[in-house]
């Protein structure tokens, strides 16, 4: 029988018999996903201290479901690192990118251009900035530079989305992660317009949208909580995980203009 643990809501098959006895996170059965903390397990993933790391356990939710050992995940904003360390303690090729690397592993690249060939990867990760809230560099490509009320900011992240479309393998899976944004009295819906991006204009197929809890946010104090009662808005309290797939078969983005035949006399 394998060890049980009781973790967050539920009763976790953790350890086969003959491994040696290493945390994992839940295996997320529902659309609302929630984990005490940043990481798991003995090995940290990723830096908890980076501003905007990604919670690890999504990451191994993700290549659980969608990837077996041995498959490509890439992710092209790869910050901490968070998704090569999960990776490879699952036994996934992993390639991480970003335009201000924060890991030994991460290759230096601006996403909206990514030199891998079409269709060579089995899962895409990507934890993107939400707008222009958090200063992650000074690198002029970086888009967290944007604001998420301006469109050129869903423009630039279009083009990564292109890349990712290219990249994946037909009918393999992207997941990505993205916050709305309340600034300065004004709501802007950043997840729905990133999800409307990717299957209206890149054409991805939905598969499913994920409710993340935020818990180690900076606005996580008494002094937000209090302004949010007393100015009546709001505090963040989830992120999506956006997943959906690049169609089987053929690309369904045929743009090409239809050539109108004509009879010869
Ligand atoms: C939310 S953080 C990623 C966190 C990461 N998953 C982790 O766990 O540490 C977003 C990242 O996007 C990167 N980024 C912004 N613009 C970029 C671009 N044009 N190309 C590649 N990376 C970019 C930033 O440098 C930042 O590290």
């Amino acid at each position: 029988m394998p060890k049980e643990a009781i973790n967050n809501k539920k009763v976790v098959p953790l350890i086969a018999a003959n491994q040696p006895e290493e945390e994992k996170p839940p295996f997320e059965t529902t659309t609302l996903w929630d984990f005490p903390r940043q990481s798991y397990g003995k090995k940290p993933k990723g830096n908890n201290k980076f501003q905007g790391v990604t919670p690890a356990f999504i990451v191994w939710n993700m290549i659980q479901r969608y990837t077996k050992p041995g498959d490509l995940v890439v992710d092209p904003m790869c910050g901490s690192g968070t998704t090569i360390d999960v990776c490879e303690e699952e036994g996934r090729k992993v390639i991480g990118y970003d335009i201000n690397p924060q890991h030994p592993k991460i290759k230096k690249n601006d996403s909206r251009k990514i030199r891998l060939a079409d269709n060579s990867v089995d899962m895409v990760f990507i934890d993107s900035p939400y707008g222009d809230n958090v200063s992650y560099s000074d690198e002029a490509a970086d888009i967290g530079k944007i604001s998420a009320e301006d469109p050129k900011f869903y423009e630039e992240m279009e083009k990564v989305a292109q890349e990712i479309y290219r990249i994946l393998k037909p009918g393999k899976v992207l997941g990505w992660l993205i916050g709305d944004q309340w600034v300065k009295r004004k709501f802007t819906p950043v997840g729905f317009k990133i999800y409307q991006m990717l299957i209206d204009n890149v054409k991805f197929e939905p598969i499913d949208l994920i409710c993340v809890t935020r818990r180690n946010q900076s606005s996580n104090t008494r002094i937000w909580h209090y302004r949010a009662q007393k100015f009546n808005f709001f505090l963040r309290g989830f992120k999506y995980l956006i997943l959906a797939k690049k169609p089987e078969g053929n690309d369904n983005r045929n743009t090409a203009t239809k050539v109108k035949w004509q009879k010869y006399k």
